[in-house]
């Protein structure tokens, strides 16, 4: 059977960033709880002329620039902030891009798991014709209320996917565990511009799909946990993966490692937890983006893996989950240049936090007619909506 899987990857994130040691003390809290206890040092943020189609098209460029567009004839778009409830915003990605017209664009949303929803479709499309390749874009803003619990959590991040025949980077296994559960952990009602959210519900649904979506993997022919060598899991902040470690750690047996922290010692055989949180770590949630940037932190910051099979745990509220495994190809560390996405998180402009608020408190997903600013440097910009329509350009 031939293998199909991810080809190539990039990241794009928001032109500006916010310490959270500086959020911390804004608020008389000890920064230890954002930076250990959630396992966050700083989140994204975007500017006017930045949103979910910039960003993702931003992602994007790089990765079809790399790879040509011979054979794209599908375009999928996952994100739950998306800008518009009909069009989808991949469509105007496309066109950013320049992209042929003979490629059916389409917007997946179920919370942070719609990237695994596009790939899983993706995988099937390729298998149908393999000399056809997807693009999967995966972007979002994640937004909270000022001063609420989930506020140091937020962040920005878009991820490109290409997915095809033979890949360079990931072979995606058939054997998945899927588990789905109607429950109002965190949702984002059509009047809000930010996200509601019960966190500690949120924390449980994840834990308990993370168990049901193991057992269902296992029911269905997957591996032991002894046979995966790597394990990568939703990042809503750091710490959350390795609260999903233990609980993969106490439903298997398995001795595998729950550090998360440079320096923090290693109390078992070593999975990954703490390189694949690298970028999360300074991202914030990228919400679908996030699982895939994990995998791009440990893509580039592990130089071992040719050959190992990683197991992927996708988690979206509401809820929806999966556990999947791939297998690292051979000369995957060709594929990538690991210094690009330390550099575009290091070129981030910092904000005060009087500024970060005062953006949060912005405009922000109306359709009244505007212009932005321009300030993004990024290869496309959010142009401001004219007759209720979003406008975009290439920089
Ligand atoms: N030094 C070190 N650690 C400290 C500390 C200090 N000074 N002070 C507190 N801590 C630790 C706490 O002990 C706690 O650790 P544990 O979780 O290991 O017990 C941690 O810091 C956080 O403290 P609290 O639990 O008191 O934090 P909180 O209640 O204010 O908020 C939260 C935490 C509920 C996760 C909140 O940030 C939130 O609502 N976030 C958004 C929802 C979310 O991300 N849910 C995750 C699962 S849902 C999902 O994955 C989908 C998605 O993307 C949203």
């Amino acid at each position: 059977m031939t293998a199909i899987g991810i080809h190539d990857l990039e990241l794009a994130t928001g032109h500006y960033v916010v310490s959270l040691t500086d959020l911390a003390e804004s608020k008389d809290i000890a920064p230890g709880k954002f930076v250990l206890g959630l396992g966050q040092s700083e989140m994204s943020v975007l500017a006017p002329d930045e949103d979910i189609v910039s960003m993702g098209a931003s992602a994007a460029k790089p990765l079809l620039e790399r790879n040509g567009t011979d054979g794209i004839r599908t375009l999928l778009f996952a994100t739950e902030s998306g800008v518009d409830q009909s069009k989808a915003a991949g469509v105007a990605a496309l066109e950013l891009l320049g992209l042929p017209h003979n490629v059916r664009v389409a917007e997946i949303k179920q919370a942070c798991y719609g990237g695994t929803a596009a790939l899983q479709a993706a995988l099937g499309i390729v298998s149908r014709n393999p000399t056809e390749r997807v693009l999967i874009i995966a972007a979002d803003n994640a937004r909270y209320q000022l001063d609420s619990p989930g506020e140091p959590t937020q962040g920005a991040g878009a991820v490109a996917m290409l997915i095809t025949a033979d890949p360079a980077l990931l072979a995606v296994e058939p054997a998945d565990g899927i588990s789905t559960t109607d429950v109002d952990d965190f949702w984002r009602p059509n009047d809000s511009t930010t996200a509601v959210v019960n966190g500690k519900l949120s924390i449980d649904a994840y834990l308990d799909a993370l168990t049901d979506a193991w057992g269902d993997l296992q029911d269905h022919g997957g591996p032991a946990i002894g046979d995966i060598d790597r394990i990568l899991y939703h990042q809503p902040y750091t710490k959350m993966a390795k609260k999903a470690q233990q609980r993969l750690r106490q439903v298997t047996g398995d001795d595998i490692s729950t550090a998360l922290n440079p320096g923090d010692e290693v109390d078992g055989r070593d999975t990954g937890l703490e390189t694949s949180a690298r970028y999360n770590r300074r991202l914030g949630n990228s919400y679908t983006a996030s699982v895939y940037s994990a995998l791009a932190s440990l893509l580039d910051h592990d130089d071992s893996l040719a050959g190992d099979r990683i197991g992927i745990f996708s988690y979206g509220s509401g809820c929806v989950s999966e556990f999947f495994t791939g297998i690292v190809q051979d000369g995957y560390r060709d594929v990538r240049d690991a210094g690009t996405i330390d550099a575009a998180l290091d070129r981030r402009v910092p904000l005060s936090i009087d500024e970060y608020r005062a953006l949060h408190q912005g405009p922000h997903g109306t359709s009244a007619d505007e212009v932005t600013p321009q300030v993004t440097d990024a290869p496309f910009r959010f142009a401001g909506v004219h007759e209720q329509a979003r406008q975009y350009e290439a920089r």
